[in-house]
């Protein structure tokens, strides 16, 4: 392998070229919170923005695409810690839209590896498929493999537990995959047999074969067509060819860990757990609020709230306080590639320090009721454990922790109970966004998605404004919910009208057209859109006659005909000189 290591950028580029050698155009690195997608909080892989093209919508870039995405995986939550699992990650990303299939994705990815990158191919080894009810075996990825020369003792076939990927979410695309692993292990030679237990082998590759769309009744149908989902995470690429064995040893850590170190004078070693959830927690929380969160009880809000308190838990673990601002500090230069880190830094930096102050208090004053509650007692009640959670935002490990210092018991599975009894009643709908996956294309779905320009555009005809845009969409089988700019409440008045106008253009019969072009030319033609926004070179912009014109990822229905009917439930106020219109179809 080269001595020389190479760094985050570095490897990004020759990833981004090679894939463009390749034919491949380049998508851009999308935000972390999902345009119209009410199935997930975040962008969690590189094929979440893809997800109506990877169902048979044409992409305005081709069949070939390639990126790094952004991306926050929070499945993990409570196992960060550990040297490779992480809040926050960037993912390298390739994709065939039905276009080139296994051989050709196995050999580009084979030929990046050991030819760009310069990793000897005598230390990696491959997964396959091992076939059940739904998928076959995949032979015919382990042909591709004695083909490049791998030995048949380093390829192994594994069941769906390891070997399929996806659906993220309930229903959508997903499929057998097959995996690259690297033997980590510099003064070892590599074992001749490949051992999928052994953690020495690290996965540094995945290419999805998306094959199939798994519907709503658990069946795996075939897709229209046939894609590839290739990621690679860069931390571990990074950390395999620098030879370390803790990603935070890498040159997109280590800068965070030095900071740590500096500002509590204490060693990494020794305090690796402390020191690994801080720095990854605060480069999530940075992150995210570069993507327009700030810290709140609900959705995105509530993810980034439990990010920062939790570092600033395991801060004063090392007799850190007001610490968030200095230690976000290196993030800003290990990424100065993210102009929305530049543009937003005095904003994020702000956020951080705000949360952790109102923290930092409700810490102390729990602290004190913790006192007042375990009082001549010897233990603790999943209620009381649970107040401390939710009065105070005490995360249970606090509690635990106290608790054991006092002798005193506490049962984890009481608080678990209570805290499961509340999060039923108030936040099922955040959890269950957050645990499920891909972007909703039912017809329903379909339909309000055409409904949400119809409405925009009759809202700016009723209020004879041309200064109204769209300032957020969520849309869910059973109803739209569209944010625009404008300064006041609407009169009944004004939503009859604008409800008759939206129904007029159903019956109207329009053709919804459906046109690729610049976004310079789509900003022409007096297109919706964001434009600050980095677009890719090309959009898709649909049309409802010259009613409506908006740059959009679709679906939507081929003409109004297909929405019925529409109704407003209801019209309020968002946030400031922003306005909520939730309707349905019928
Ligand atoms: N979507 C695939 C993954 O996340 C590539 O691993």
């Amino acid at each position: 392998m080269d001595k020389k290591p190479i760094d985050r950028k570095q490897l990004i580029k020759l990833y981004l070229d090679y894939f463009k050698s390749k034919n491949h155009k380049e998508i851009p690195n999308h935000s972390l919170i999902p345009d119209n997608d009410p199935t997930v909080l975040f962008t969690t892989a590189g094929m979440h923005p893809l997800v109506p093209y990877l169902l048979g919508q044409s992409h305005p870039l081709g069949k070939r695409l390639v990126n790094v995405q952004r991306c926050i995986r929070t499945v993990d939550f409570d196992n960060i810690g550990d040297t490779y699992h992480h809040t926050f990650f960037e993912m390298l990303g390739n994709w065939s839209l039905g276009d080139y299939w296994k051989e050709e994705a196995i050999k580009m990815t084979f030929e990046f590896l050991t030819k760009i990158l310069k990793i000897p191919a005598k230390r990696l080894a491959a997964t396959c498929f091992i076939g059940d009810k739904d998928a076959l075996k995949d032979d015919e990825s382990k042909e591709v493999y004695i083909q490049l020369g791998f030995p048949k003792e380093r390829i192994a076939f594994l069941d769906k537990k390891s070997n399929f990927w996806g659906p993220a979410g309930k229903t959508g695309p997903c499929g057998p995959n097959t995996e690259i692993f690297y033997w980590k292990l510099n003064d070892k030679s590599p074992p001749k047999t490949f051992d999928p237990d052994n953690e020495n082998w690290l996965e540094i590759g995945n290419n999805v074969l998306l094959a199939y769309d798994k519907n709503e009744s658990g069946k795996f149908d075939e897709l229209k067509q046939k894609n590839i989902d290739f990621g690679g995470g860069v931390e571990r690429i990074i950390t395999t060819l620098n030879g370390f064995e803790d990603n935070y040893l890498s040159d997109m850590w280590f800068p965070i860990i030095k900071e740590i170190e500096k500002l509590s004078n204490k060693h990494y070693k020794g305090n690796e757990k402390s020191f690994r959830i801080i720095a990854d927690h605060i480069k999530a929380s940075v992150f995210i609020i570069a993507d327009g969160i700030i810290p709140s009880n609900t959705e995105q809000g509530y993810i980034l709230r439990r990010l920062i308190r939790r570092a600033v838990r395991y801060g004063r673990e090392l007799n850190l306080k007001n610490f968030m601002k200095k230690i976000a500090e290196p993030i800003f230069n290990i990424y100065n590639d993210y102009e929305i880190l530049k543009k937003n830094k005095h904003k994020i930096l702000n956020e951080l320090e705000k949360e952790e102050i109102k923290f930092l208090e409700t810490l102390e004053n729990g602290i004190k009721e913790f006192e007042k509650i375990t009082k001549n007692k010897k233990q603790i009640s999943g209620k009381e454990s649970f107040l401390l959670y939710q009065s105070y935002g005490f995360p249970f490990d606090i509690t635990k922790e106290l608790s054991k210092e006092k002798n005193i018991s506490v049962s984890e599975e009481e608080f678990n109970k209570e805290l499961k009894k509340h999060q039923e009643l108030s936040r099922t709908a955040t959890e269950g966004k957050f645990k499920s996956g891909l972007s909703d294309n039912s017809e329903a779905t379909t339909k309000l998605h055409t409904a949400t320009h119809l409405l925009l555009a009759a809202l700016k005809k009723v209020l004879k404004n041309k200064d109204i845009h769209q300032r957020g969409s969520n849309i869910t089988p059973e109803r739209l919910r569209l944010d625009f700019s404008f300064d006041r409440r609407l009169t009944e008045e004004e939503l009859k009208e604008v409800e008759k106008i939206v129904n007029q253009k159903i019956v109207e019969s329009i053709p919804i057209v459906c046109e690729k072009m610049t976004p310079e030319e789509a900003k022409k033609q007096g297109a919706e859109g964001v434009f600050e926004n980095k677009y890719s070179d090309i959009v898709t912009v649909y049309s409802a006659g010259n009613f409506s014109k908006e740059i959009c990822a679709g679906p939507h229905v081929k003409n109004t005909d297909e929405l019925k009917n529409f109704k407003i439930l209801k019209e309020e106020a968002s946030s400031a000189g922003v306005r909520r219109i939730k309707a349905v179809l019928d």
